[in-house]
């Protein structure tokens, strides 16, 4: 690449070369205007960053066209349940979306791995009623507080296109499988957001352990620390 057609372009060859000498991908989030005005209105209630939220955008648009419901386990404050509903309706789609959570923070920890670094109650500084708030204009968005899947039973025979599945413990994740995987269309997506994280170590050991056995997807890896489930 020529240093005079970057200067022509106004591109600095530091904004888009590592000190190596290699590209740097480009920051595209940065050129949705949609998806910008989207993190504007929720950076306040959500723990995930930008790129984190980048993808799982992208990935609910993918999965807009499939039919189906669309789920959130771990809501926290509701940011990326507020993601899910505006990407789903940039996409045309008035889909029915269903919320989890204690709201009270995360329930008791029941693997060992978990307790090093969670305990019963993290996250309880949302509340049911300002995620109602949240969501007071949106007739598609349906919240259930409790421990995730006790709070489902009413789901049993739903179908889905889209989950995400935020929870940061083993026990959650694995449930979250459990309930979802033979409700997932064809061509639907579940994305766990703590995957590749080390302070999360028990979503991991769950989504591997439940993809091993007997199911042929594997799990889909992003740099985000994210991991994807595409259901043959
Ligand atoms: C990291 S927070 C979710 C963050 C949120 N997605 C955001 O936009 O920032 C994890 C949430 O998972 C919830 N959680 C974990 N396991 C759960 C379960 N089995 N049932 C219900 N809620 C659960 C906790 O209450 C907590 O609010």
């Amino acid at each position: 690449m020529s240093n005079e057609f970057l200067k022509d372009q106004n591109i600095h060859v530091r904004q888009i070369m590592t000190s190596s000498g290699h590209p740097l991908p480009l920051p595209l989030w940065k050129e949705d205007e949609i998806f910008q005005s989207i993190m504007e209105e929720l950076k306040s209630n959500t723990m995930v960053d930008l790129i984190r939220c980048f993808m799982l955008y992208q990935l609910a648009i993918q999965a807009a066209p499939i039919p189906g419901n669309v789920a959130e386990v771990g809501v926290w404050k509701g940011g990326t349940a507020k993601l899910l509903e505006i990407a789903f309706e940039s996409r045309g789609c008035k889909k029915n979306i269903h919320l989890f959570d204690t709201f009270s923070g995360l329930p008791e920890i029941s693997a060992d791995q978990d307790r090093h670094f969670h305990k019963k109650g993290d996250f309880n500084d949302a509340s049911l009623d300002y995620v109602r708030t949240l969501f007071q204009n949106s007739h598609n968005i349906h919240i259930y507080p409790g421990i995730f899947p006790e709070s489902a039973k009413a789901l049993r025979s739903a179908g889905f296109c889209f989950v995400h599945i935020d929870v940061d413990l083993y026990k959650s994740a694995l449930d979250a499988c459990s309930f979802f995987y033979e409700k997932l269309a064809p061509g639907g997506i579940m994305a766990f957001d703590d995957y590749g994280f080390p302070t999360c170590p028990g979503v991991k050991t769950a989504v591997d352990e439940f993809f091993s056995r007997d199911h042929r997807e594997r799990p889909i890896y992003l740099p985000t620390g994210q991991c994807i489930i595409l259901k043959r």
